[in-house]
C-alpha cells in the first residue's frame, strides 16, 4: 500500500450497496477492508478483485456485536495504520403495522441499522480524531425523511441515524472529520427480499391487511423503476471525493422528486398526496 493511498471501510458488503460501494471504492484506488458478519459471503469480490487485481479485503464485521466490531477495528487499524473512510451501510427493513410489531422485532431493527452504526463509528472515531481527518458516510433512506404507513419503525431508524448524523458533524468537525448521510430512494437490492414482515400484517383478519397489501403493490412497482445499487455507490464516491463534501446526498429520481415535492408543500399536503399515491 502507498503512503498516500486511502483505507476505508464498508459494513454489510456481502451485497446491494455495500458490495458495489466496496467495489467502486477500490476500483477508485481506495485500500478497502469490506466487512461483513458472514466471510463466505465474500467469495466473489474476492474473486473479482483477484481478477482486475483491487485492493480489496473481507473481514468478519456484525453490527449488533461490540466483540465483532472491536475485533475487526482493531485488525484493520493494526494492519493500515489508519481509516480515511468508514461507510455504515448495513442493514435491514421491518414492514408491518406498527400494532402489529412485537417488541423484540422492534429491539431487533434498532440493534442494527441505529445502535450497529453507533458501535462501528464509535470504534471508528478515536483513530480519526488522532489522525486530525476521515469521512463516516451513513447510509440513511429516503425513508430517513418522511415517513409511510408499515414503515414506521424502518423509518424510525433512519430518522435516528439522521438526526445522530446532524448533531455528531457539529462534535467531529473541529477534529477534521466529515459527516455525511447517503439517502438512497428504492433500489434493485435484496433489501425487500431480506425484509423482515411482521407475521400479524400478513394475517388477513389484522386491521391492518389492506394497508399493508396496498404497500407491497405499492413497493413492487416502485422497484420495477428503482435504481441499481451502482448508483448509490457513485455517490458514495463523489461525496468522500471532495474536501468540502455536503451533509446530504439524495440517490434516485424517486426520492429526489418526493424530497423536491415536500421541499414546497405543507406537512398536511404532503400527507394527502403520498395517501393518494398508495392507494
Ligand atoms: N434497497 C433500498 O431500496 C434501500 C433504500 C434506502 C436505503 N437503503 C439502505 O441501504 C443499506 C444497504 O441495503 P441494501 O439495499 O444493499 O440491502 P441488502 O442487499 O439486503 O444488503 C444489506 C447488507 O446489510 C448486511 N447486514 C444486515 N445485518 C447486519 C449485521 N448485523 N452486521 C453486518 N451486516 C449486516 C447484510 O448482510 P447479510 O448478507 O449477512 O444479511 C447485507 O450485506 C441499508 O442500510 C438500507 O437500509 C436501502
Amino acid at each position: 500500500m502507498s503512503e498516500n493511498q486511502k483505507v476505508s471501510v464498508v459494513t454489510g458488503s456481502s451485497s446491494g450497496i455495500g458490495y458495489e460501494t466496496a467495489l467502486t471504492l477500490a476500483r477508485n484506488g481506495f485500500e478497502t477492508y469490506a466487512t461483513m458478519r458472514n466471510t463466505e459471503k465474500g467469495v466473489s469480490l474476492s474473486s473479482i478483485a483477484e481478477k482486475e487485481d483491487l485492493s480489496i479485503k473481507i473481514v468478519q464485521l456484525d453490527v449488533t456485536d461490540q466483540n465483532s466490531v472491536k475485533n475487526a477495528v482493531e485488525k484493520i487499524h493494526d494492519e493500515s495504520g489508519k481509516i480515511d473512510i468508514l461507510i455504515n451501510n448495513a442493514g435491514y427493513g421491518l414492514v408491518g403495522a406498527l400494532e402489529d410489531i412485537p417488541m423484540e422485532e422492534i429491539k431487533s431493527q434498532f440493534e442494527t441499522n441505529f445502535y450497529g452504526l453507533i458501535r462501528v463509528t464509535q470504534a471508528v472515531l478515536p483513530i480519526m480524531r488522532r489522525q486530525g481527518s476521515g469521512k463516516i458516510v451513513n447510509i440513511s433512506s429516503g425513508a430517513g425523511r418522511f415517513g409511510f404507513p408499515t414503515g414506521s419503525i424502518y423509518v424510525s431508524t433512519k430518522f435516528a441515524v439522521e438526526g445522530l448524523s446532524e448533531s455528531l458533524a457539529y462534535e467531529v468537525e473541529p477534529f477534521g472529520i466529515k459527516i455525511i448521510l447517503v439517502e438512497p430512494g428504492v433500489i434493485k437490492t435484496n433489501f425487500f427480499n431480506a425484509s423482515n414482515t411482521t407475521k400479524k400484517s400478513l394475517n388477513p383478519d389484522s386491521p391492518y391487511f389492506k394497508v399493508f397489501q396496498n404497500m407491497e403493490s405499492g413497493f413492487s412497482k416502485m422497484l420495477e423503476n428503482g435504481s441499481t445499487p451502482d448508483l448509490v455507490a457513485k455517490t458514495v464516491l463523489e461525496a468522500i471525493s471532495t474536501d468540502a463534501p455536503k451533509l446530504r446526498y439524495l440517490a434516485g429520481n424517486d426520492v429526489k422528486q418526493l424530497l423536491d415535492g415536500k421541499k414546497n408543500m405543507s406537512d398536511e399536503d404532503f400527507f394527502n398526496m403520498m395517501k393518494q399515491n398508495m392507494s
